[in-house]
């Protein structure tokens, strides 16, 4: 595992960029998967901004997100279909009909898994996976708790998630309570994943996930067993790990 420090969120979203556009650059037709969240913003900005100057080909990247709320339509503000529609999609040259998010409209929760996993079999496996973590160490939707082994999944969100997630909704009845998640199975097979992660509030979920033991009450540590993890974080998410690295 690779630790990059940052020193704001500007130069962490730069440096993820970066490792994503080399990506692109070496492998044209590579799959990518892709997180929402307010950590990766500033990365798809400036993947963004290298589309326009002429640096970056998307036409034949295809991506694979993490997750979705159930019940969110993708033209709802909140869906994460919506998001990175408005984040990246829109605004680069990739073709849409290669672009995958869970169904948060199908609430048969098998139906919806079964079909996300056969997308996942058929354009996989995914050459780099962008991962944020949640404060209390979940990846994707991946709460405390989840065995290591699941492929796409329905998950009852934490009351810290559901929390957290409450600034983005009018009130708390709207937020979500449910999301299908890729599991960290799937997580685990990328090739390679880059973690971006920033401010105080994840640096005990830093130190958790990359220094704590492995455990599935620490979603995130399991990333220590994969072979080409990079974190790229900013001073404050590893203001917990300082000289541990
Ligand atoms: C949600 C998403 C995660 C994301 C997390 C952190 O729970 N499902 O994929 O990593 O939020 O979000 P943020 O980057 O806004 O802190």
């Amino acid at each position: 595992m690779k630790i990059i420090k940052a020193n704001d969120y500007q130069s962490m979203s730069r440096m993820a960029a970066n490792i994503i556009s080399a990506q692109i650059i070496m492998k044209p037709d590579c799959v990518l998967g892709l997180a929402t969240g307010s950590s990766p913003i500033g990365t798809y900005d400036q993947l963004v901004e290298w589309y326009k100057k002429g640096d970056l080909d998307f036409s034949q990247v295809s991506s694979i997100n993490l997750d979705e709320y159930v019940g969110l339509s993708a033209d709802n503000d909140q869906s994460y279909r919506y998001f990175m529609n408005t984040h990246l999609f829109d605004r680069v040259n990739i073709d849409k009909t290669r672009t995958f998010v869970p169904n948060g409209l199908e609430l048969d929760n098998e139906k919806a898994c079964k079909a996300y996993n056969e997308i996942i079999k058929e354009h996989g496996p995914i050459d780099l996976q962008l991962l944020g973590l949640g404060c209390n160490g979940h990846i994707g939707f991946n709460e405390p708790g989840e065995a290591f082994e699941k492929e796409t999944h329905c998950v009852d969100l934490t009351q810290s998630t559901i929390e957290a997630n409450a600034r983005f909704f009018a009130s708390m009845d709207e937020v979500p309570k449910q999301a299908y998640t890729m599991g960290i199975k799937t997580i685990m097979q990328a090739k390679k994943i880059v973690v971006v992660v920033n401010g105080k509030a994840k640096a005990q979920a830093v130190k958790d996930c990359f220094f704590g033991p492995v455990t599935p009450k620490v979603p995130g540590s399991v990333l220590q067993l994969h072979n080409d993890v990079t974190v790229v974080g900013d001073a404050e998410a590893l203001s917990l790990v300082e000289g541990l690295y």
